[in-house]
Order: C-alpha cells, then sequence, then structure tokens
C-alpha cells in the first residue's frame, strides 16, 4: 500500500491559541516499505499516524492511499480501509479486558461479518504465529504485556492488511519482549507489509530501512 501526503496540517485552537500539531508535512512511503517516524513527546507523531490511518481528518493537505485521495472516499470505502487493509498497533495494546485473546483476535473479523467459524480459525492460525496457541483462552490481564502485545499483533494482522501502523508498539515492553516485537515486524516487511513505526527511541527506529524525523509538526530533512 502506498502513502502520500501533501503539505498536511493539523492545526487546533484552543483557547485562542492555535496549535500546530502538524504543520506542512509532505511524505511519499511506497508500498513495502518500512518507515520510522521519530520525534519528541508532543512532536505530532500520534496526529500524523491517525491522519496516516483514516482515524482522524488533516485541517488543510492532501492525503492519498495507493493514489486515490482520502478525502474524496465514501465513509464506507474509509471503513473498509480502515478494517481491512490496515493494521493498527497501539503502545497500550488497547485490547478489550472482558474478552479473551481469541475473542480480541476475533473481533476486527465480526466487524467483517465473517461466519464464526472461519473466524475462530483464522484468529486461532494469528495467535499461533505470534507463538500464544496456548494463550488462547486467557483474558489479558492473564498475559505477560510482551503477550498482550503480541495478541495486539494477532488482532492487527488477523484480517491480513496491506499496511501495518505502529505508535510506540515497544513503548511499555522490557528490552526483550520489545526485541521481540521488532523482529516480528521486520518478518511482516519481508512478507510483504508497508509498516510504519513511531517511536521516540533512536535504536528502534534504526532498524527501519528508512528513518523520518519529526519536529514541531515538521519533517526535518
Ligand atoms: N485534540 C487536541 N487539541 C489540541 N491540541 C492537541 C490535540 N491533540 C494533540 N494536540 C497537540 O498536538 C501536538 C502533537 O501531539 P501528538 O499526540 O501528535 O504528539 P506525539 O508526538 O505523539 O507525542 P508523544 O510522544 O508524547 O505521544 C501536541 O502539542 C499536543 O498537545
Ligand atoms: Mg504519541
Amino acid at each position: 500500500m502506498s502513502i502520500r501526503a501533501e503539505n498536511l496540517c493539523k492545526h487546533y485552537q484552543v483557547g485562542g491559541v492555535t496549535v500546530r500539531a502538524l504543520d506542512g508535512i509532505s511524505l511519499d512511503i511506497e508500498d513495502g516499505e518500512y518507515v520510522t517516524i521519530v520525534g519528541t513527546s508532543g512532536s505530532g507523531k500520534s496526529t500524523l499516524m491517525n491522519i496516516l490511518g483514516c482515524l482522524d481528518t488533516p485541517t488543510a493537505g492532501r492525503y492519498f492511499l495507493d493514489e486515490r485521495e482520502v478525502g474524496l472516499l465514501a465513509d464506507k470505502e474509509l471503513s473498509e480501509i480502515r478494517s481491512r487493509r490496515i493494521g493498527f498497533i497501539f503502545q497500550s495494546f488497547n485490547l478489550i479486558s472482558g474478552l479473551t485473546a481469541l475473542e480480541n483476535v476475533e473481533l476486527p473479523l465480526l466487524y467483517r461479518k465473517i461466519p464464526k467459524r472461519k473466524r475462530g480459525d483464522i484468529a486461532l492460525a494469528a495467535l499461533e504465529s505470534m507463538g500464544l496457541s496456548d494463550r488462547a483462552l486467557h483474558r489479558p490481564t492473564e498475559l505477560s504485556g510482551g503477550q498482550q502485545q503480541r495478541v495486539a499483533i494477532a488482532r492487527a494482522i488477523a484480517a491480513d492488511p496491506q499496511m501495518i501502523l505502529a505508535d510506540e508498539p515497544c513503548g511499555n515492553l522490557d528490552s526483550r519482549s520489545g526485541a521481540e516485537v521488532l523482529d516480528i515486524l521486520e518478518t511482516l516487511n519481508k512478507d510483504g507489509k508497508t509498516i510504519v513505526m513511531i517511536t521516540h527511541n533512536e535504536d528502534t527506529a534504526k532498524k527501519a530501512q528508512r528513518l523520518v524525523r519529526i519536529s514541531d509538526g515538521r519533517l526535518i530533512q
């Protein structure tokens, strides 16, 4: 999946002051690339990621996914892109605490109206690929942080998306679990998936083919 951002801005008006969370970001990412976005806290990383994932819209600028302008797509197409073509991974895992690992992974498949039997098969295979088949019936609180993040990755890849967006996926993990997650992302990229990962850790950032720096809502060349 290819990305083209042209002069993206996200400005907020807060108490009469304009916050320029993004201030003219232009960025091209080719299909199959692995890119990390690095920047300090408040530099605009998550804001950018949310726009790239079609979870948020820019206040100015244009955004294209596979050469199609996202701002012109109908809601139905947008939700289709979010649920089938993009997998999201977050720093805080964002698993649903009342559901088992298996049910968490099944959830996006449920939204896609895949029949129950098939849903279970796909979800179990995704958990298995993360080395978690023996944890399928555990709830998030019964799993370690690294295991929870691997459940979240299984959930992100279950629908076989073309692109993975990861916002600080190792931020809450010890170094060993973090390294595991990075290995998984590298493998997914070798399998052809476009990966965009946010981090403020320079060593983590170097794992990618390309590193993009952001500061005060702008890219630093
Ligand atoms: N809804 C909002 N209203 C006003 N300002 C906002 C809003 N969301 C974000 N901001 C501001 O935009 C800037 C960028 O925020 P963002 O969350 O993208 O930073 P970040 O790089 O992801 O930081 P972190 O590393 O701490 O997660 C910050 O200055 C933040 O205060
Ligand atoms: Mg952030």
